[in-house]
């Protein structure tokens, strides 16, 4: 019989809902906060207040596209972390509701377990094992992915995330929260002509912090001689900006795909939006004879139907939460 799944996101400022019937996504909506924008940063008291007036019509429309009624679901997927405790609070809160009223199972999920389950919202997916870079605004990891939901982590950052990077060099030069976009689209217009170091750190972990600094020093050296400095040099700045993080990105899954021998290789997360590493994947991936796995844009950032891919998992093998269950903030509480 088929199993349908209801899933709820809403670890940071997006509040979405998705319906999934064994392992294919029947719908998947999302509602973003453009508020945030005013405060160049989530909010986090704004994020959980802006969940309480979206999860109730996100959840009702993503069960009218899909065309099911609350009665045919049979479990309620949800993320239990990690990410901000006031946001993970309303839709956990929510699932647990609903699960009670309809008497069927809750499955909790973790959120970064979700993003690598995203490469399975579509064709062609990847074959185990598959190594997978995850870049969001608040994480950046390399997992060996052995098995849905088996995976082990081979490296990540010691400081700021990928996603963190782009926004706060954003902030720097002046652009809207989130900048990741901006400076993407921006790059595509420049040239990388201005080198910043690149961290020294062993194994497969990461740091951006130091690139950070880096990047404020430059600038306020560089706007002493000319106040105009960015506005006439932002495009060189944001593709210099851009080639420095995707190379320390690249360098390091790079060398977990040569160690392991492993040649599937896949990027996930918001950053996995970004030309300039989806670019550099498929370049390595030429050099290096790996096939290569990136989800769709709608997949890429925060979204429910990755909680529900990874609820379906967890339903086969009969892992449910029970309705004591409450958020957690950080991935190794999980
Ligand atoms: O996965 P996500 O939606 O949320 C988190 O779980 O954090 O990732 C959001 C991050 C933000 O830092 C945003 O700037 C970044 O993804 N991002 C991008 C691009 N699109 C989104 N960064 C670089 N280039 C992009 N095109
Ligand atoms: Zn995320």
């Amino acid at each position: 019989m088929a199993v349908t799944i209801l899933a709820i996101e809403s670890s940071c400022d997006d509040t979405s809902a998705a319906v999934i019937r064994d392992g294919e996504v029947l719908s998947n909506v999302v509602a973003n906060q453009d508020v945030h924008k005013l405060y160049g940063g989530v909010v986090p008291e704004v994020a959980s207040r802006a969940h309480q007036v979206h999860i109730v019509p996100v959840v009702d429309v993503a069960l009218r596209k899909a065309g099911v009624s609350r009665e045919e679901l049979d479990a309620v997927a949800f993320t239990r972390g990690p990410g901000l405790i006031g946001s993970l609070m309303v839709g956990v809160t929510f699932a647990k509701s609903l699960a009670l009223a309809l008497d069927i199972p809750l499955i909790e999920v973790n959120h970064m377990d979700g993003h690598v389950m995203a490469l399975f919202a579509e064709a062609p997916r990847p074959p185990f094992p598959f190594l997978c870079l995850t870049v969001s605004g608040g994480h950046t990891m390399i997992h060996k992915v052995n098995a849905p939901l088996e995976m082990e982590l081979l490296g990540q950052t010691l400081d700021d995330a990928a996603g963190e990077a782009f926004d706060k060099t954003g902030k720097l030069l002046g652009l809207d929260y989130p900048a990741g976009p901006h400076i993407d689209r921006l790059a595509r217009q420049g040239t990388p002509r201005f080198a910043f170091p690149k961290p020294e750190i062993a194994g497969y972990d990461f740091s951006f912090s130091g690139l950070k600094t880096s990047i404020l020093y430059f600038l306020q050296n560089q706007l002493r001689q000319n106040p105009d400095f960015i506005k006439e040099h932002l495009a060189d700045i944001c593709a210099s900006v851009q080639d420095r993080i995707v190379s320390i990105l690249m360098d390091k899954l790079t060398r977990a795909a040569h160690d392991t021998g492993i040649r599937h290789v896949a990027i996930v997360g918001g950053v996995s939006a970004n030309s300039g590493l989806r670019q550099a994947l498929e370049a390595a991936g030429k050099r290096h004879g790996w096939t290569t796995y990136v989800p769709a844009f709608q997949y890429c950032t925060d979204n429910a139907a990755m909680i529900g891919l990874a609820g379906y998992y967890k339903y086969l093998k009969g892992e449910f939460a029970d309705q004591e269950v409450t958020p957690v903030a950080r991935y190794h509480q999980m």
